[in-house]
């Protein structure tokens, strides 16, 4: 994708920003719900009609209020004095640069960003997201809605190499991993080890392991984490720039 053009005082504000995220994220902790946050922004993303994606619009009560974003207020508002301070940056590109600063910040891959995503007030429908409670099928459906792949599929789930679910928002309960503020490919390790370890799997994490062709990407990413985190990098940067419409 060509890069859009912004100008030399954009590029300084991204600078600028990248460096008070990393900062924020550090002090508090808050990277999971970055990457989330980032995640369900660009998730929504429909390729057939040019709908949804990174564009921001989480950031409205329409949208952060559909069930599966239950928490995500606490991130756009730990945003906001960033937003403030630098206001040229567009909440498009400040929540995607949030989650690429989270994996790095975290100890996962250098995810390439490219500034000057586009703002949008306009909010899609509930119900673009994944519901965990669903099997392989459904994860197809959803991630092809975005244009992503099984690969892109398999190796974005490792972003649940970072964080927890909490009962009161999804109704899940623990991490997927032993050290959820640290990225890594413990997720891929961890998930063939079944539910005695005390660790969080939901039906489509598991899902993974049941489809032959999600598994073999599992394998692979167990085995090799330099893989893992060449493919992570480049699925991530895929999903950050889902609706990409330059400036
Ligand atoms: C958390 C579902 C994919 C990153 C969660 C939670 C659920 C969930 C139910 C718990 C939320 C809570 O209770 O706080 C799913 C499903 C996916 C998916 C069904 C389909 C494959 C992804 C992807 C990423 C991601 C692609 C990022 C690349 C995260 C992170 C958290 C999380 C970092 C932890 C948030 C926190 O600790 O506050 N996810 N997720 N997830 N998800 Fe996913």
């Amino acid at each position: 994708m060509a890069a859009p053009v912004v100008d030399a005082e954009y590029l300084r504000q991204v600078d600028r920003a990248r460096r008070a995220l990393r900062a924020l994220i550090a002090s508090k902790g808050c990277a999971p719900i970055m990457l989330r946050l980032a995640w369900h922004d660009a998730g929504t993303y429909d390729v057939n009609t040019r709908t949804g994606g990174a564009n921001g619009s989480i950031r409205y009560e329409e949208e952060y209020t559909h069930g599966s974003n239950a928490g995500l207020k606490i991130a756009i508002d730990l945003l906001e004095p960033i937003k403030a301070k630098h206001p040229k940056i567009t909440y498009a590109d400040l929540h995607q640069l949030a989650g690429v600063v989270a994996v790095e910040v975290t100890g996962g891959p250098t995810v390439e960003f490219i500034p000057g995503g586009r703002d949008s007030s306009v909010c899609p429908r509930e119900g673009r997201l994944p519901d965990a409670k669903k099997g392989a099928p459904h994860l197809r459906d959803i991630f092809y809605r975005m244009g992503l792949t099984d690969k892109d599929i398999v190796a974005l789930s490792g972003g649940h190499s970072l964080g927890k679910a909490h009962p009161e928002r999804s109704g899940f309960d623990g991490a997927w991993t032993r050290d959820p503020l640290k990225f890594d490919n413990s997720y891929f390790l961890e998930l063939p080890k079944g539910e005695s370890e005390g660790l969080l799997k939901l039906p489509t994490d598991k899902a993974l392991l049941d489809d032959p062709e999600f598994r073999r990407y599992v394998e692979l990413y167990a085995k090799d984490e330099d893989v893992f985190f060449k493919d992570y990098a480049e699925s991530h940067k895929k999903l950050s720039e889902l609706g990409f419409t330059p400036r």
